[in-house]
C-alpha cells in the first residue's frame, strides 16, 4: 500500500497522464497510467505537477522589514543602503525570527520548499546570523534554508569584515559571500574575491557573492571569481549573484569573458525584478534594464538561476514570494519569448536553482524526495503566464499547503456564471 499516489499529471517535460507513487517520503515510481492502492490518491484531472520552486537569492534578515524606521522614498539602492543602516540598531533576535518563519509561511504556501539567503555579517553581535540559523533549524522540516555569510558593509572595507564573516560561518552558516565591486578599489574586491575563495576551498564551502551589481561596464570581478574559481578547484561550486555590469559591457570582451566562465563552472543569479528597478538609475533614455545576458549565458551551458532577491524591505516595497511572479519578470526583462526560451524561464526558479544550491533528492524521479507542487495550469508556460495558483503543495509526501483554484462569477447576461482562470 503506498502513502500516496498522485494520478493523471502533466509533468514540466510535457509527459503527460502521469502518476507518482510516494512511500516513506520519497518517489518510488513515476509512470504513465499507474494504478495501486494507496493512503491517498491525488487525482491532478492533466495539471502540472512541478518538483518546488527553488529561491537562489534572497535576504530574509531585512525581508518584511519596509515602513521601518521609515519608508524607502527615493526607491533607490543608495536610500535603501542608508534605511539598512538605520535599521540595524533597531533590530531584535525576536522580531526577526518572526518575520522569517512569516515569510517562509508564504513561501511553503507559493510551492517555495527551498531558500538561499544571504545574512549580513556586518554586525559585531551577529544578531541577524544568529536569529537566521534559528530559523533555519526551525523550518527544516519544511523548507530548506542555506545561508550565505554576506559582508554587506565590504570584507576589506568595514573593519573586521573578514572576521565577521568568518565568526559566521564558524557558527554554522553554510556558503561564503563577498561583495567586490563595493570594496574601496578594483584591486582590493580583486583581493576580496582571492581570499574568499581561499577561505571557501580550505573549509569545504560553496561560494555566492553579489558581484559586479553596477552599471558600469568596467566592473569586472566576475572575470576574477571566475579566475580564483579555477585556481583553488572550486569548480560547479560558486555562483556569481546579479552580475549586473555584463549588461553594459562592451560585446567583445563578453565574447571572452563567458567562455572563461564557462570553463569555470560558475553558475549565475540574475534578481530581474530587483536589477529592473535599481540598475539604470543614472541614465536618461535610452535606459539601460541591467539584467545580466541570461540567454547568452545559457546558451553557453551555465546553469542561471533568477532570485527574488528583496520582499518588502529597504530597497523593494512589493515580492510576495512568488516565483512565478520572478519567472514572468526575467522572461520579459530578457526578452525570452521563444518557447524553448520560455521553458528555460521555469527551469530558472525550479531546476536550476535547485542544481546551484546542491540540494539533494530534488526532482521528479525515482528516488528524490517526494516534494511538488500541483499547479492549476496545463503547462510550464501557462504557469508563467498565470502566475498560476498552489493547488497543493507536498513536503516529503506530506501536504503541506492548500489553495483553491481561483474562479470568479460572472453577472453577465448570456455569458458563463463561473469563469475559470486557465
Ligand atoms: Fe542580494
Amino acid at each position: 500500500m503506498l502513502d500516496l499516489l498522485v494520478r493523471n499529471a502533466t509533468l514540466p517535460d510535457g509527459r503527460t497522464r502521469m502518476s507518482i507513487a510516494v512511500q516513506d517520503g520519497r518517489i518510488t515510481e513515476v509512470t504513465e497510467g499507474l494504478a495501486a492502492p494507496a493512503h491517498e490518491t491525488l487525482d491532478a484531472q492533466g495539471l502540472l505537477l512541478s518538483p518546488p520552486f527553488v529561491d537562489a537569492h534572497f535576504h530574509l534578515d531585512s525581508a518584511l522589514t519596509y515602513g521601518q524606521p521609515r519608508v524607502n522614498e527615493s526607491g533607490t539602492l543608495l536610500e535603501g543602503i542608508a534605511l539598512w543602516g538605520e535599521l540595524k540598531p533597531q533590530l531584535t533576535h525576536d522580531a526577526i525570527v518572526e518575520r522569517a518563519l512569516r515569510y517562509c509561511d508564504g513561501a511553503v504556501a507559493r510551492g517555495l520548499l527551498a531558500i538561499r539567503s544571504h545574512v549580513d555579517t556586518s554586525h559585531l553581535s551577529l544578531l541577524t546570523v544568529q536569529a537566521l540559523l534559528e530559523v533555519r533549524q526551525r523550518v527544516a522540516p519544511y523548507l530548506d534554508l542555506q545561508l550565505v555569510a554576506f559582508p554587506q558593509d565590504g570584507l576589506l572595507r568595514a573593519p573586521d569584515g573578514l572576521r565577521n564573516l568568518q565568526r559566521a560561518l564558524d557558527l554554522g552558516v553554510d556558503v561564503v559571500g563577498g561583495i567586490p565591486h563595493f570594496e574601496r578599489t578594483q584591486a582590493m574586491g580583486a583581493e576580496s574575491i582571492r581570499i574568499l575563495c581561499e577561505l571557501a576551498a580550505a573549509q569545504g564551502k560553496r561560494v555566492d557573492m553579489h558581484c559586479d551589481e553596477s552599471d558600469d561596464p568596467l566592473s569586472r570581478h566576475v572575470e576574477t571569481l571566475a579566475y580564483e574559481t579555477q585556481r583553488v578547484g572550486l569548480q560547479g561550486r560558486v555562483t556569481g549573484s546579479h552580475l549586473t555590469s555584463m549588461h553594459s559591457m562592451d560585446n567583445y570582451y563578453v565574447s571572452k569573458l563567458i567562455p572563461l566562465m564557462a570553463e569555470a563552472q560558475l553558475d549565475v543569479v540574475a534578481n530581474p525584478l530587483i536589477n529592473i528597478t535599481l540598475q539604470g538609475r543614472h541614465d536618461s533614455y535610452p535606459r539601460r534594464r541591467g539584467m545580466t545576458r541570461v540567454p547568452e549565458l545559457l546558451a553557453a551551458g551555465l546553469t542561471v538561476a533568477f532570485g527574488q532577491d528583496c520582499v518588502m524591505d529597504p530597497w523593494y516595497g512589493l515580492g510576495s514570494a512568488d516565483m512565478l511572479e520572478v519567472a514572468h519578470m526575467g522572461l520579459h526583462v530578457g526578452q525570452m519569448t521563444s518557447q524553448a526560451a520560455m521553458r528555460q524561464c521555469f527551469e530558472a526558479v525550479t531546476t536550476h536553482p535547485a542544481q546551484l544550491l546542491g540540494l539533494e533528492g530534488y526532482g521528479l524521479a525515482a528516488g528524490c524526495h517526494a516534494d511538488f507542487v500541483l499547479l492549476h495550469a496545463r503547462d510550464a508556460v501557462e504557469a508563467i503566464r498565470l502566475r498560476a495558483a498552489r493547488l497543493a503543495v507536498f513536503r516529503r509526501g506530506r501536504r503541506v499547503a492548500s489553495s483553491p483554484a481561483p474562479v470568479a462569477q460572472l453577472h453577465l447576461p448570456e455569458r458563463p456564471e463561473n469563469l475559470i482562470f486557465i
